[in-house]
């Protein structure tokens, strides 16, 4: 049952995203703070994932008049009021008893996009109605790993659909996760209570023999992993348009593209699949360059400061995501936290449009970027 989250005071000292992780972290305990803040392995992405934002310098214009300037973009036939969207975030009440109604409270308030994981601690029929209730919302999309089982697969698109969502975010970049290092030094468990609980009832995957020389990985877990075809499966059984999450490749790109799908998301899942990939920020030009004007291009990890968000823009993204800033958000102060990172958010890109000249996001190109 969704219910109105309690009001919570964001706690003091806190101004910026940083501050909010550093203050989650005082609050969560290590089981936690192993899941949501870690990486793969030596996190060498996740933190490359930040490094290559930070690297990247702004030129600034002045004397330009920028009166009636806004935030606004077009993406898939809306607009929004900012390019700011809620990646999505599994078991979420682990974070706070709220969990995703808060999120989904504070994302509908800021008018930010919300992506509801799978792996979601609530219900989606709940996130959704929390969400459509809202004038000023902004887009509500459903994060779909594609299940074992197809026919589960189809009903959980069924019911998304049914509920409101407007598009399937189809996360392709973790057939298998991570060697989550953290997590396992941490000796992660899930706690008493907290459960994926879309996926109830989802019959287990039939348990595979494997012969000595067979691989769990090759022989066992990659038998029902999704392909190419899925996509073509998936177009034709839903309605929604498909956005495939987790596209890194150029010519994954224009697969992307051949297989119907309606964007892409630049994305490495935050650091937490395959440690050394590159920052996105390096990827983005590439994909963007491959793909034209023919999908939007929204981008992922390691954004932390409207600057970052300017910098996407200008690197070719329509629109950016954030996980780990709102979750921590979220364990700071429910949904009054999440409200608050996203706002701090988009005041700071509001204030690197004004300071860079720029007063629409249609202004933001290449130009703002000093080499
Ligand atoms: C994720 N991410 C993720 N992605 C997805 O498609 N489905 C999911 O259920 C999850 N779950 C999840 C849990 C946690 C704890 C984290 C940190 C991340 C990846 C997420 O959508 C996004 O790609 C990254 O979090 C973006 O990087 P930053 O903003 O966290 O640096
Ligand atoms: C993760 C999965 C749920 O990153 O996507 O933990």
């Amino acid at each position: 049952m969704s219910r109105i989250p309690a009001v919570e005071p964001i706690p003091p000292g806190i101004v910026s995203l940083e501050d909010h992780a550093a203050h989650a972290h005082a609050r969560l305990d290590d089981n936690a703070w192993s899941y949501f803040s870690g990486g793969a392995a030596d996190e060498i992405t996740m933190r490359a994932n930040r490094s290559a934002w930070d690297g990247i310098s702004l030129s600034t214009r002045v004397l330009r008049n920028l009166v009636g300037g806004h935030t606004r973009v077009e993406l898939l036939g809306r607009t929004l009021a900012h390019p700011i969207l809620l990646a999505p975030v599994a078991f979420q009440r682990m974070a706070h008893p709220d969990g995703e109604n808060a999120t989904a409270f504070a994302a509908a308030m800021q008018g930010a996009g919300m992506v509801l994981s799978t792996q979601a601690t609530i219900l989606l029929e709940d996130a959704a109605r929390i969400v459509l209730n809202e004038p000023g919302r902004g887009p509500l999309w459903f994060q779909l790993y594609l299940q074992h089982e197809r026919g589960f697969t189809r009903e959980l698109v069924r019911r998304a659909e049914e509920a409101g969502y407007e598009a399937l975010v189809v996360t392709v970049d973790a057939p298998s996760s991570g060697a989550r290092d953290k997590e396992r030094r941490a000796g992660f468990r899930l706690p008493p209570g907290i459960a994926a609980v879309n996926l109830a009832g989802m019959p287990p995957a039939q348990p595979i023999e494997l012969h000595a020389h067979q691989s769990r990985m090759f022989d066992a877990l990659l038998t029902t992993a999704p392909t190419w075809d899925d996509i073509e499966w998936l177009k034709g059984i839903t309605r929604l348009p498909v956005i495939l999450k987790g596209i890194m490749h150029e010519e994954d790109a224009r697969l992307a593209i051949e297989s119907g799908a309606s964007g892409i998301i630049v994305s490495n899942h935050g650091g937490r699949t395959l440690d050394t990939m590159p920052a996105t920020a390096a990827v983005l030009p590439r994909i963007r360059a491959a793909v034209g004007e023919a999908l939007p291009v929204l981008v992922d990890g390691g954004i932390r400061r409207g600057t970052d968000v300017l910098k996407a823009v200008a690197l070719g993204a329509d629109a950016v995501l954030i996980g780990r800033p709102y979750l921590f958000g979220l364990v700071n102060a429910g949904a009054m936290g999440v409200s608050h990172v996203i706002r701090l958010l988009r005041d700071e890109l509001e204030i690197a449009m004004a300071l860079c000249g720029c007063a629409t996001l249609a202004d933001v190109d290449a130009k703002v970027l000093f080499k």
